[in-house]
């Protein structure tokens, strides 16, 4: 079943594609604009990711193709915001009234290696006590939506990205804190959700 899951709301909508299948049966269920949009693309596996996103948003909105502005955010036109994520098994499109971010990680020891480079002191101290991974999962994917949701803003994950205080559970919301250079900070909301070995984030305004 490719077609893992949807979600809709007034505001926005998402999808997920959990590729499974092999390149050539997702090219027999793909239209040509999807096929000439993986022509350039070398590995298999960016191909999958790519014909899923496309199937995605045609499942979503009947639209065909998406493009990207300078900054490498992707553009549906001026009726919706888009988002995307890949990772893992897994393919996720967002569609949105508004501005949104979303997020798909699979939760593996690197982040653990990692975690000095996006985490924060406070951060830190919170994961250090159980469900370590989990937490450091949380942290970086909720940075990573947050950072699409702004689009081309190269802040600094450890101290400019900060998420409020949150309990832990298998899904949630907390807040996110963007501190920009001598301006007001802009707080986002976080949704998460935990499915088998990943996380999903969605990050919206308040
Ligand atoms: C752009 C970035 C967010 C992509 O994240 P990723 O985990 O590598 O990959 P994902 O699969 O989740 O997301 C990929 C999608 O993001 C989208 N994307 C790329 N640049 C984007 C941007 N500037 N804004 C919003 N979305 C963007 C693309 O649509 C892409 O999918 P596509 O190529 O199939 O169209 C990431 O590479 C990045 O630059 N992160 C911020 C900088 C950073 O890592 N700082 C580290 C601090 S420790």
């Amino acid at each position: 079943m490719p077609l893992y899951k949807t979600y809709q709301t007034d505001e926005f909508q998402y999808a997920f594609w959990f590729l499974n299948e092999p390149l050539e049966e997702l090219m027999a269920i793909s239209n040509q604009i999807a096929i000439n949009a993986i022509n350039h693309i070398k590995t298999e596996k960016r191909k999958k990711e790519k014909l899923a996103s496309l199937l995605l948003l045609k499942h979503l909105s009947g639209k065909n193709n998406y493009s990207y502005l300078e900054d490498g955010c992707p553009y549906v036109g001026d009726d919706f915001h888009i988002s995307i994520t890949h990772s893992g098994d897994y393919v996720a499109i967002a569609l949105s009234k508004t501005r949104i971010g979303i997020d798909i990680e699979q939760i593996s020891n690197k982040l653990e290696r990692t975690k000095h480079k996006f985490a924060g002191i406070t951060e830190l101290n919170r994961s250090a006590k159980e469900n370590s991974l989990k937490h450091l999962a949380l942290i970086w994917s909720s940075k990573e939506s947050a950072y699409k949701w702004f689009g081309n803003i190269p802040f600094q994950f450890d101290t400019e990205l900060e998420l409020s205080d949150y309990a832990l559970t298998s899904q949630g919301h907390l807040l996110l804190k963007a501190k920009h250079k001598q301006k007001l900070a802009t707080f986002l909301n976080i949704q998460y959700e935990f499915f088998d070995n990943y996380i999903f984030t969605i990050a919206r305004s308040q």
